[in-house]
């Protein structure tokens, strides 16, 4: 829906070097995304938070390829300072596919600089800060080199639709607070092939809202997103859960326009409580959670049951868990994991994170 055979530079205007760096941060999905049709196009709609202390720091840096020009596309990457060909030759083959959207990156020498916030291997997925990231890069090179991203709106839809091909759920990490990624008849201009903001709609109460992740583990999940995501097909419960999804996204619109912490907080347990029932009847079965997973959520529920704070837990497709809470009540949240939650994570590790303001270009 992008593709734009003109974006071409001719080579007797060939631009000068340049560098565009971007900070992009990653999201927890509420309502989560989880199958998926064609090319990273979701069965449901998704809703997501948008965190901001987990990021990922983007700098791209350009210049004119003095050669003939060769239809390939020229990288260098580096991970935290160091060259990583693993990820550059993903990160290629991602530029690769989007050559009819962008066909000036094949007149480019391009150098790709990446790192994150959160420590590597910290078993904090970066897909979702780190497509976003690189997404908002080549927006801003677009606009650069041709001036056709000039419309903000139009800026950040085209990033989130790129962002999306590079992994489903980082199109939500182009919007500030919240975003819904998915068509749905409750949000206007929804679609599945980008995500839109939502953060004007929703109450006060969600911008100043927490979202510490109490680490599990750190170790690489057994099955993938990607395999996760497959493994729908053949689930004999897919096809009500998608039905699920949009009811509940209806739901929890609603408690988010008008500040319902607790029916928030139920439909954020549900969805994560049923994401892992999915891998569960999935096809091979599999778990993802471990027990400490577990005994993080019975003492959640117990503490919210001792001291009535409106403290909630979801899950992401792995076994750490995402603390949901309102700013007001940070010091006692904080004071309770110390005391009784960190004993079962990885290495004491928890990230504070909140709900941040969206990608910034630094
Ligand atoms: O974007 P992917 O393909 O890594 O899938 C993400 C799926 C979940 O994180 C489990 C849910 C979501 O909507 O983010």
């Amino acid at each position: 829906m992008f593709n734009n055979p003109h974006l071409i530079l001719d080579s007797s205007a060939a631009p000068e070097p340049g560098s565009i760096t971007w900070r992009s941060p990653s999201n927890i999905a509420i309502i989560k995304y989880w199958g998926k049709y064609g090319i990273q196009l979701p069965k449901n709609p998704s809703l997501s938070l948008t965190l901001a202390s987990s990021c990922t720091d983007t700098n791209l840096e350009y210049s004119f390829k003095d050669d003939m020009p060769d239809g390939q596309i020229d990288l260098e990457f580096y991970f935290h300072q160091e060259e990583n060909e693993a990820f550059r030759k993903k990160v290629l083959e991602f530029l690769k596919s989007l050559l009819p959207v962008f066909p000036f990156l094949s007149q480019l020498n391009l150098t790709v600089r990446t790192g994150n916030s959160f420590p590597h291997s910290a078993g904090i997925a970066s897909s979702a800060s780190a497509m976003s990231a690189l997404a908002l890069c080549l927006c801003s090179l677009e606009d650069k080199l041709f001036g056709t991203l000039r419309d903000q709106e139009v800026f950040d839809r085209k990033a989130s639709y790129l962002a999306r091909l590079g992994s489903g759920s980082a199109c939500r990490s182009v919007f500030p607070h919240a975003a819904v990624w998915g068509e749905t008849t409750h949000v206007k201009g929804s679609s599945n092939e980008y995500a839109v903001p939502v953060g004007n709609q929703i109450h006060e109460v969600f911008r100043n809202y927490h979202d510490d992740i109490l680490i599990v583990s750190r170790a690489e999940k057994a099955v993938s997103s990607r395999a996760g995501h497959a493994l729908m097909d053949g689930n004999p419960y897919a096809e009500p859960r998608y039905a699920q999804a949009r009811v509940r996204l209806e739901a929890l619109l609603h408690a988010m326009k008008t500040g319902d912490l607790e029916t928030f907080g139920k439909i954020a347990e549900d969805e994560a409580m049923t994401l892992h029932a999915l891998m569960m009847c999935s096809n091979p079965s599999y778990t993802l959670i471990r027990p400490d997973t577990l005994a993080i959520i019975e003492k959640v529920k117990q503490y919210r049951a001792d001291t009535g704070h409106p403290v909630y837990f979801t899950l992401d497709a792995g076994p750490n868990v995402h603390l949901l809470y309102p700013g007001e009540i940070v010091h006692d949240v904080r004071a309770f994991i110390d005391e009784h939650l960190l004993e079962h994570c990885e290495d004491n590790y928890v990230q504070q994170d909140w709900v941040g303001e969206g990608p910034e270009e630094l």
